[in-house]
């Protein structure tokens, strides 16, 4: 095992009912600044709820933060809280609108210059205004973590960034609050975390067996509860469990100690920023081809994968490793997720592009070994398509 330091404050209020806690969490009188997205928690009544619970606090609404949150809308946002003198954040949603409510929190107090720094690293976070969740789409692990990642529309780019200092006061978890979530979404969702558990799982074998049963345990229970999640989207117990999986999955426990990919995201963000795939959707696409294409350093641990969330005992260990991958792929397809490039109308002569797009983000030298170039990353949206 490496060496590590583990963080993570962030406190969980799990279960039906416990948007009601916000009258606890959020002193009387506190001036918040409630976000949310394009309307689903008017709809689905999660916003009116959350009012309710903050009767005693005086609140200001910013609504409209898109899928794949842009610097552009999140700016307005900032313009409203520091007019309002906004003391805390709530943000009422899925990634995208938690992700940019992190944001928000750093960009208020960065007044003497552009916000944008901090995401493309040119400026530290120094401060952060305080902020808590309430989640509504199960899938990228932003309530229990620091990080998040900014679209700006201008520039073509989707980037990441985070600090100790952006993790939430507090996320509020109640399954029942993503019931009436479009089944696009739920299967985005058990795709993204499953795939967030591989980037920290499939990389080459060391010493670290809690890591990795933590790890295949979130995985087998996705393969469980996710197909049955969503095909009774109303039912508590899987979608509950669904949740909690997609929480741990990215909140740094399964992380700690071990190497870590993350090339098929940052392949995949490119994905979304050129042709607007859904997170999902990109990692879908981008994840089988990244193994196929990195088979020889990776097959070991594919090998264990296979064997131990799928149960694939019979052949040689490269046999095994490739049925892996199959098996892997036929479950995105399973969910009604596509796995590949043309299912999405993206032809090869698209490929330059992004591989020059990854260039200019500097996205040069990805994975657990940094030895994966551009030309490594041409190769696998090739064998995407
Ligand atoms: O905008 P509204 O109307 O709310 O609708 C949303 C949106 O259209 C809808 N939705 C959310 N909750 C709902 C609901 N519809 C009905 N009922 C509900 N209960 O779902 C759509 C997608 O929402 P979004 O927040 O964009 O999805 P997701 O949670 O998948 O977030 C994706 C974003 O998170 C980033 C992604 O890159 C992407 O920008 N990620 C963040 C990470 C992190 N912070 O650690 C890690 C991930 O790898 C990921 O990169
Ligand atoms: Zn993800």
């Amino acid at each position: 095992m490496q060496n590590f330091t583990f963080q993570n404050p962030v406190k969980i209020l799990f279960g039906q009912g416990r948007i009601q806690d916000l009258s606890r969490e959020i002193p009387a009188g506190q001036r918040v600044l409630v976000t949310y997205g394009g309307g689903s928690v008017v709809k689905n009544g999660t916003l009116g709820e959350v009012r309710a619970a903050l009767a005693h606090a005086q609140v200001t609404e910013f609504g409209g933060i898109e899928p794949n949150p842009t610097y552009e809308t999140l700016m307005e946002a900032v313009i409203l809280a520091r007019q309002e003198r906004s003391e805390f954040l709530l943000a009422v949603g899925g990634g995208s609108v938690m992700d940019g409510t992190k944001f928000i929190s750093a960009a208020i107090p960065f007044e003497h210059g552009d916000p944008w720094d901090l995401v493309i690293r040119k400026a530290p976070v120094k401060a952060a205004v305080p902020f808590g969740t309430v989640l509504t789409l199960p899938a990228t692990g932003s309530e229990m973590n620091s990080g998040a990642v900014i679209t700006r529309k201008s520039l073509g780019a989707k980037l990441a960034f985070g600090s100790p200092l952006l993790f939430p006061r507090f996320s509020v978890l109640d399954p029942t609050r993503t019931y009436s979530l479009p089944p696009r979404q739920v299967a985005n969702g058990v795709v993204d975390a499953f795939v967030h558990v591989l980037e920290q799982y499939l990389t080459y074998p060391i010493f670290a067996p809690v890591q990795d049963e933590f790890a295949e345990g979130l995985l087998r229970t996705l393969i469980r509860v996710g197909p049955e999640t969503l095909q009774h989207p109303e039912s508590y117990e899987p979608r509950a469990s669904f949740v909690w999986a997609a929480t741990l999955a990215l909140n740094g426990l399964i992380g700690a100690g071990v190497p870590q990919d993350w090339a098929t995201h940052m392949l995949g963000h490119e994905l979304t920023a050129r042709f607007g795939l859904d997170h999902g959707q990109s990692l879908a696409v981008v994840l089988p081809a990244m193994l196929e294409e990195r088979f020889e350093a990776k097959k070991d641990k594919l090998a264990q994968y296979g064997e131990r969330v799928w149960q694939l005992r019979d052949g040689s260990l490269e046999n095994r490793a490739q049925q892996a991958i199959q098996a892997t792929r036929a479950f995105f397809e399973s969910l009604g997720v596509k796995t590949h490039l043309k299912d999405y109308g993206i032809q090869a002569s698209e490929i330059p592009g992004l591989v020059q797009a990854l260039e200019s983000h500097g996205m040069t030298a990805l994975g657990e070994k940094n030895d994966v170039t551009l030309g490594v990353s041409k190769r696998v949206y090739e064998r995407a398509l």
